[in-house]
């Protein structure tokens, strides 16, 4: 028998390895190519007026100044876009959103007017001349301010809206969840806030439209993670042909979810290209990012755990307030009113649960975007570790025990949560097992008496996530109607060289790299071979864009179907070639080989320049392909963050003294990228617990506004992680096993600091602080023993 003569998957860069980033070599040379960094001839610039008030009634606006200038080209207002039914906008939930302002300003920071002009120093200068007339009305910032009596509706242009309460939702068994709560023992509750945030890309948003009266057609150049929907949006609200859009997502500086919703800025820039007949820019500033564009979170919890004195979790009651802001814009394709919130508990044993959420209205920014998080499953895992990790206390059982000994075992899949979701596969008590090794669990607890008895505070934090990745399944999951699915095209070229597109669109996560590697792995060309598109709906097949972590679980999935359809057609190119019937053709990495013959084979390659120049009769030339896949299910990665820390009682300033990740999601790619995803993922969530936030005063005005308040840790305050990659769980129904995994860190990783803080206090009585840790909150919550909630007030002198 012959030796095998299949290629090694890892020298050509398949699965497993980590090869380096192909997009980074433009990206560190200088020579990305980002939306600002395009110019088109006689190309006009747009700056957008925003509200300084968060609640104002419209008495009037006058733009003849602005006019006036030289070098303005056009001044829209609300009541010029609504002449052409454009001064409101649908939202991905269903909700009216204001692109001008017409009636009223709902947030600081809205819309108001745009300006183009020459250039945009005198676009900005002409906004300043517009003379807007408000009448200030009370504002509204949380959901408590929302429902109280006498509240002003903030959506009065909308009929049948006699309040700011958006929906009441619930899901889960409420009956039986009361029964098990009766059985109880331990009854054990918890009152948290998820603060607003915002994702805060390196490049804020931007668009070029360029429409061409000549060929009626209209280009787009623009941030967006998910161009395919923005084309069907622009043909379905402006009312243009589809075939004669063109949405060009070029390379994206970040995404993080900010970059999915439709913005005010992108429809004026398409309307004043339409009307003025020039490419027109708009490029957004920071703060205008910061104030007005997609924030995520902004949850209130109200939640309890029915428990058995042993430990056992009896069953989970949960009430969320979820404020929306002023327009309700979640970008979120489930059916679910608030996402996947639901998914909470889903690695633990839990035999009943129920859920209720009410959304409101509010004068703040809309948002509700999936922050590296799918659909609001970063609030249900932070709700979910910090409940665990009270309900343990109260239990006075070892956290890191009350989580094993309620976790979904390995026998159990796939397990079906009490929410309905079905989990694909894991082994949790495994990658906790490595997390506590790793940290030194029981060495650590010594110390952490030994220190105690010094009056130094050291503490150790616990948390797990597993996160639903991969929306959709079509069933379950669609966008304005538009089923959940994505696809990849692979055209091999005669000499074996071959350009893969996919409806993804990458914002930094490495596509380019990572999908060559896919094909290397169903092909054996090397990865180097294939090169990778994404972002132009002119080439790239349909796709539902990059958000969730969805685009391994489903794009991914799709460039590996893409592939097998290709070897299947190489097969029968095969058999021609070496004269056997299909059937005895085997394949093994890079070439097919008759079974009885195993030194006659043809490669990858020959088949390929075969294709175009040797074909059996009757085959159809090319090798080329196009798959859709609509995932059977959603992935269920796992992880384990633990985190040390030590707290200062005098000034409440606490250090992190050792971070161990254990993440599991499945197959991995290219390990090197992963790491880097989760690096990432822990870096946003040690921000989240330590210094990130945007609050508002009573008058709405918006505190975060730039990063002088808006803290973005650097190099400098983020501490080192030690990675864990040793449990591998694939998922049984990708085709490579892979599950996403973009988002973990940033999911699972807040509570482990929180949790990490609040054992650290653990003598003072103290059972939460809500995020930020900043140090005034601990010191006074150390001081005073008592919680610190909600999000930090703004005094009237600061
Ligand atoms: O949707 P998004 O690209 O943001 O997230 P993802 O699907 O989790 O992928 C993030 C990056 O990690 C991509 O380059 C993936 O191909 C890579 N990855 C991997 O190498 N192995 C996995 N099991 C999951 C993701």
């Amino acid at each position: 028998m012959s030796v095998s003569q299949a290629l090694d998957e890892i020298k050509i860069g398949g699965l497993g390895a980590s090869r380096r980033r192909v997009e980074d070599d433009r990206f560190i040379r200088g020579k990305g190519n980002y939306t600002d960094d395009i110019t088109l001839p006689g190309m006009l610039h747009l700056e957008i007026l925003r509200s300084p008030l968060a609640h104002a009634r419209i008495k009037s606006i006058d733009t003849s100044k602005a006019w006036d200038i030289p070098g303005v080209h056009l001044v829209l207002t609300g009541e010029m876009m609504a002449t052409r039914n454009l001064a409101w906008m649908p939202t991905l939930s269903y909700d009216t959103q204001a692109v001008l302002a017409t009636d009223k300003v709902r947030f600081q920071g809205q819309e108001v007017a745009c300006v183009i002009a020459d250039d945009p120093y005198i676009a900005k200068d002409a906004c300043e001349a517009i003379d807007v007339e408000y009448e200030p009305l009370p504002a509204i910032v949380n959901p408590a301010q929302a429902v109280a009596d006498g509240a002003p509706v903030i959506r009065d242009d909308k009929e049948n809206q006699p309040d700011n309460v958006i929906y009441n939702w619930e899901v889960g068994d409420r009956a039986g969840t009361d029964r098990a709560f009766e059985q109880a023992d331990v009854v054990s509750r918890l009152q948290l806030h998820y603060p607003r945030s915002h994702p805060s890309p390196i490049e804020c948003c931007g668009s070029i439209a360029d429409f061409n009266r000549a060929t009626s057609k209209l280009t787009v150049y623009m941030t967006t993670q998910a161009p395919h929907i923005i084309r069907a949006a622009v043909a379905l609200v402006a009312e243009l042909p589809e075939h004669m859009i063109r949405i060009v997502s070029p390379d994206i500086g970040g995404g993080f979810g900010n970059k999915v919703p439709v913005y005010p800025g992108y429809v004026c820039s398409i309307l004043a290209s339409i009307l003025l007949e020039r490419p027109v820019k708009w490029i957004e500033d920071k703060s205008g990012n910061l104030i007005s564009t997609g924030f995520a979170r902004d949850i209130y919890l109200d939640g309890e755990l029915a428990l058995r004195k042993d430990g056992k979790i009896l069953a989970v009651r949960m009430h969320a307030d979820a404020d929306h802001g002023a327009f309700f814009s979640d970008a979120q394709p489930s059916k679910f009113k608030i996402g996947l919130l639901h998914s909470t508990f889903a690695c633990y044993d839990v035999p009943v649960a129920h859920l209720t959420a009410r959304g409101t209205y509010s004068n703040k920014a809309p948002g509700g975007v999936a922050y590296r998080c799918s659909f609001r499953v970063t609030e249900a895992m932070f709700f979910q570790e910090r409940m665990i990790a009270a309900a343990a206390a109260d239990l006075g059982m070892d956290p890191a025990e009350f989580r094993r000994m309620n976790f979904v075992t390995d026998e159990q899949f796939p397990h079906r949560t009490p929410f309905g979701f079905l989990l694909d596969s894991g082994q949790y008590a495994k990658c906790l097992d490595v997390g506590l090794k790793a940290i030194g669990y029981e060495d650590f607890r010594r110390q952490q008496e030994e220190a105690r008895k010094r009056g130094k505070l050291l503490g150790l934090g616990i948390s797990t996530m597993t996160e639903p990745l991969g929306a959709g399944n079509s069933r379950e999951y669609d966008i304005l109607g538009i089923k959940m699915f994505d696809s990849a095209e692979l055209k091999v070229h005669m000499t074996g060289k071959a350009i893969l597109r996919t409806g993804a669109k990458t914002q930094g996560q490495g596509h380019e790299t990572t999908w060559a590697q896919i094909v290397a792995h169903e092909l054996g060309l090397p990865a180097e071979d294939v090169i990778v598109e994404e972002g132009d709906t002119d080439t790239a097949p349909f796709g539902m864009g990059t958000y969730a972590s969805r685009s391994t679980p489903v794009a991914g999935a799709a460039v590996s179907m893409v592939a097998r359809k290709i070897r299947a057609k190489a097969r029968r190119l095969a058999a021609h070639l070496l004269e056997v019937s299909e059937e005895d053709v085997e394949w093994e990495l890079g070439r097919f080989y008759v079974r009885s013959s195993p030194d006659r084979g043809v490669t990858i390659q020959e088949c390929a320049m075969a294709a175009y120049s040797n074909m059996p009769d009757g085959m159809e030339p090319g090798l080329e392909n196009t798959a859709y896949y609509d995932p059977p299910n959603l992935t269920w990665p796992f992880a384990v963050y633990l985190v040390t820390v030590e707290v200062d009682p005098e000034t409440g300033v606490w250090d992190v003294l050792n971070i161990v990740a254990v993440d599991d999601c499945g197959v991995r790619i290219n390990p090197m990228i992963v790491e880097g995803q989760i690096m990432g993922g822990l870096t946003e969530a040690y921000a989240m617990a330590n210094m990130q936030f945007i609050t508002f005063d009573a008058e709405g005005n918006c505190v975060g506004a730039n990063y002088m308040d808006y803290l973005l840790p650097t190099a400098w305050e983020t501490p080192g992680f030690e990675l864990h990659s040793e449990v591998v769980t694939p998922s049984p129904h990708h085709p490579i096993g892979a599950k996403g995994v973009g988002e973990c860190a940033a999911v699972g990783g807040p509570a482990a600091f929180v949790n990490a803080v609040i054992d650290a206090i653990a003598g003072t009585g103290v059972r939460n602080i809500d995020m930020p840790l900043l140090p005034d909150r601990v010191w006074e919550a150390i001081t005073h023993r008592h919680d610190v909630s909600g999000a930090p007030p703004v005094r009237a002198d600061d």
